[in-house]
Formats: C-alpha cells, sequence, structure tokens
C-alpha cells in the first residue's frame, strides 16, 4: 500500500482532490497536523481540510500534534464524532519551536512521557491510533527506549521517518536502525524517508521485503507519477502522460485561487509548490529563479506555459535545497 505523506502547506484537501484526479497509485493519506489546545472550543472549520465533502477522492487519516493527552483528547473526540476512525499523533515534526515546546520529535526524548500520554489515550479514546515518529529528537538511541514501550500498545500502524528531529532533512536516512525497529516492534511499520524515484524505492523494497506500507511525501511533489511509477515497475510510460501533469496543475491552480482569498496568498502557495515541480525539469534552478520573480498570478501562469512549452521533463530527482521554509512554519 502506498502512503501519501502529510505535508504541511502542501498536501491539504485540494492539493488531495486535484491529484486524485489525474493520478493514482496513492492508497490512502494522512492530512498534515491540526495542532491541538488546552481549552478552546473546536470550530467546525478548523477542521476544513478534514470536511467530508473536501475529502471524496482520497481516503485520509487525520493528524493531531500534541504533547498530553489533556490537549489532544477534544479534537480526537471531535475527529471521531465526525467519522474519522482513526487518528495519527505526529510525534516526529523536527522544527526547532515545536520540538522545544516537547511536541512532535521533541516528545521522543521523555519515553515516560510519551508512555503516560499512550496509556491514557488508549484508555480515554474510542479512535484506533497509529503514530508518526522519527528515531529521536537528538539521537537515533532514544528509539531504543521508545520501541518497548510502543510495544505495549496496540498500534494501527507506526509510521517511521528513520531521521532524528535536530536533523531536520539533512543528511542521509539511518537505515541500520530502521531495521532495528522492522526486527523488534509489534505494530505493522510504514516506512517513510528519501523514497525520490523507482531506484530508491526497489532498494529499500528489496532490504526490507517484510515491509508492506511505503509513504512517499516530497518525491511525490518532484514527480506526481511516483506512485504509479512504484506500482507499474516501469517509467518510460511518463514522458507520454506529461499532459496529465498540465491537467493536474491547472486544477490546482483552479483550486487554490478558489481557496485561499488574496491574491498574494494565491501566488506565493503555487511558488511554493513549483520549488518542488520545478525539480522535475532540466534547468530546474533557472525556471524556479523566474517564477519566484512573478509579480502576479497571470504572469506566473504566463511562464508555467512556457516552461510547458520548452522544458524537458527529467524524472526522480534528489532533492537540492535546503528546506528552509519549513523553518517558518
Ligand atoms: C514541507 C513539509 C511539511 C511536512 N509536514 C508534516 C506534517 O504535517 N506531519 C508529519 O507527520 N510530517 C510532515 N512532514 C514529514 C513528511 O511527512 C515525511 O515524513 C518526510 O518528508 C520524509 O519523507 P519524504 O522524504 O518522502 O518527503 C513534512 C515534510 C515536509 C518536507
Amino acid at each position: 500500500m502506498i502512503f501519501l505523506a502529510p505535508m504541511q502547506g502542501y498536501t491539504d484537501f485540494f492539493f488531495r482532490n486535484a491529484y486524485s484526479r489525474h493520478f493514482s497509485g496513492i492508497d490512502k493519506s494522512i492530512a498534515p497536523f491540526i495542532p491541538s489546545g488546552l481549552g478552546e472550543q473546536i470550530k467546525h472549520r478548523r477542521i476544513q481540510d478534514l470536511w467530508k465533502e473536501n475529502n471524496e477522492a482520497m481516503p485520509v487519516d487525520p493528524q493531531v500534534l500534541g504533547k498530553s493527552a489533556r490537549e489532544i483528547s477534544p479534537i480526537a473526540n471531535y475527529l471521531y464524532d465526525y467519522g474519522y476512525d482513526t487518528l495519527n499523533i505526529n510525534m516526529g515534526c523536527p522544527i526547532a519551536s515545536i520540538r522545544k515546546k516537547i511536541r512532535g520529535a521533541g516528545i521522543l526524548a521523555y519515553p515516560e512521557m510519551v508512555e503516560m500520554l499512550l496509556e491514557k489515550l488508549f484508555n480515554d479514546l474510542p479512535n484506533k491510533i497509529s503514530l508518526k515518529i522519527r528515531l529521536g529528537n537528538e539521537s537515533a538511541d532514544e528509539i531504543k527506549e521508545l520501541l518497548p514501550v510502543f510495544n505495549q500498545f496496540p498500534l494501527k500502524e507506526l509510521i517511521i521517518h528513520p531521521r532524528i528531529g535536530t536533523q531536520m532533512y539533512d543528511g542521509t536516512v539511518n537505515l541500520e536502525t530502521f531495521a532495528w525497529c522492522v526486527k523488534n516492534a509489534k505494530a505493522p511499520i510504514v516506512y517513510s524517508g528519501d523514497i525520490f524515484d523507482l531506484d530508491s524505492f526497489n532498494r529499500l523494497k528489496n532490504r526490507f521485503p517484510t515491509i508492506e506500507h511505503w509513504m512517499l511525501g516530497r518525491g511525490v511533489l518532484f514527480s506526481p507519477f511516483l506512485p504509479e511509477i512504484i506500482k507499474r515497475q516501469e517509467t518510460d510510460w511518463v514522458e507520454n502522460e506529461l499532459a496529465r501533469f498540465w491537467l493536474f496543475h491547472a486544477e490546482l491552480v483552479n483550486q487554490i485561487c478558489t481557496h485561499r482569498e488574496r491574491p498574494n496568498n494565491q501566488l506565493n502557495k503555487l511558488k511554493e509548490y513549483w520549488r518542488y515541480f520545478s525539480q522535475a525539469f532540466e534547468n530546474s534552478e533557472s525556471y524556479f529563479y523566474q517564477l519566484s520573480r512573478a509579480s502576479d498570478i497571470e504572469n506566473f501562469i504566463k511562464l508555467t506555459d512556457e516552461i510547458r512549452e520548452k522544458a524537458t521533463w527529467r524524472a526522480g530527482l534528489k532533492p537540492k535545497q535546503k528546506f528552509a521554509f519549513i523553518k517558518s512554519l
């Protein structure tokens, strides 16, 4: 099964819908996290990304970010009553300000807190629970203490991005420690990290033959064809089907313009997507530079039309730039 990774600011419902209309290959997605908070009333608008009418095309599990059952339970109950039976808890967000507050990957440094949290959630909530984790906050050794804690609970899935919190997205994934997790975890594992082309997927699949679930994130933004490439185990058909990328793009533009009111917001959002999309083309830097200077949507669309006319597609690329923008989330 292929999961679409949650990517705050990218894989919202309008992306998921535009994607489903023009591509297949994704079986299920986890929505970007909803922050949980203490003592506030939950407004329906807060879960707009999860409204049923916004999610007819692709199955989705909600994700929340929080450090205690007091924070998480109200939104968990709300989502359950609304119709979501599974809740994913974010224990992997690497943003420093979030980790400092013992949320995201920050909580991984405190196995006894994780244990208390899971005990409360499993006792109090009707939701099935899955976790999205890294190997630790500051050290991959942290997982050695955490996994016995996770193993005490009937987790629906344990999604592992095998980096540590302080690493952000730098360096490489730690496959030795991930192998230890595969050997020792009781819950079904979902692998997440650095699958950008058919080769990287097949290498991982060969190394971890027991893993049945794979999560794709940035790879889908670099090439939305990737899930289908993996399922078909072939790449050479993509060249002939590039028109689908442009239909998807037109729909995404449309969705962004419908759901974001301010023209500046719309333009900035599109520029952020093109940070990724541009890398599927030769001369990606030059295209991204031109697009990043677009002054309005009309100008932006004109530039993407030019790219469609003259750019050469290249499949499956490693990310080049630092993802500094996620530090500002
Ligand atoms: C811009 C961005 C936003 C992300 N937002 C989330 C999020 O909301 N929740 C989460 O659990 N992981 C989030 N992630 C992590 C991804 O889900 C994924 O685990 C990570 O990018 C590694 O997979 P990849 O190499 O396939 O992208 C985010 C990653 C990026 C790059």
